[in-house]
């Protein structure tokens, strides 16, 4: 097994990420939390994270459930998102979906159609969020601490945070 960049194997949704101005994660709540599918992501894109590698791209999130507790499964894809470095736009969840009932589907549509250009506005402005930059900030610390200590073990990692400091 080869490990070539950002410490996982060739991996194409890790290579679209890193060609994209923005993308979009969705996912069904599963126990008050994402799929196993998009936590394997997650999992995967551990070696992004430790080089921030996303940062200045935007996120949207898109969730559904079958009774509720939207706001934690979003807050979680949203906080993954700040740990690449991006910036989330918001997120839009939707209860009942497990029983293909949407109540005020037009709201719903329309608020998640609303999300979809906050994404584009927020990339063509560059725009900023306060709250995240300040997490993104003190996560960068603490990646570019964690990096300091595993140079001898992690090249791969160090140079791309010497090209980032560059
Ligand atoms: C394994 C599993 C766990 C689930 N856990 C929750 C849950 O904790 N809370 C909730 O509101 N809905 C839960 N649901 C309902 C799903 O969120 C809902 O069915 C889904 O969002 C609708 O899309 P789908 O049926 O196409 O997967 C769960 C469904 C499954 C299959």
């Amino acid at each position: 097994m080869q490990i070539t960049r950002y410490n996982v194997r060739e991996c194409r949704i890790k290579d679209k990420l890193l060609a994209c101005d923005g993308f979009i994660l969705a996912s069904p709540n599963y126990i008050f939390s994402v799929s196993a599918q998009m936590k394997a992501l997650f999992d995967r894109c551990n070696g992004l994270i430790h080089c921030m590698a996303l940062e200045g791209k935007y996120a949207a999130v898109v969730e559904t459930s079958g009774g509720g507790d939207d706001e934690e499964v979003i807050s979680y894809m949203e906080r993954f998102v700040n740990t690449l470095g991006a910036r989330s736009v918001g997120g839009v969840g939707s209860p009942a979906a497990g029983v293909r009932t949407f109540p005020d589907e037009a709201d719903l549509f329309g608020r998640a159609q609303e999300l979809g250009r906050e994404l584009c506005r927020s990339i063509a402005g560059q725009r900023r969020y306060p709250e995240q930059d300040e997490f993104i900030q003190n996560f960068r610390g603490r990646m570019a601490g964690l990096i300091d200590v595993m140079k001898e073990y992690w090249p791969f990692e160090r140079e791309q945070w010497e090209k980032k400091r560059t």
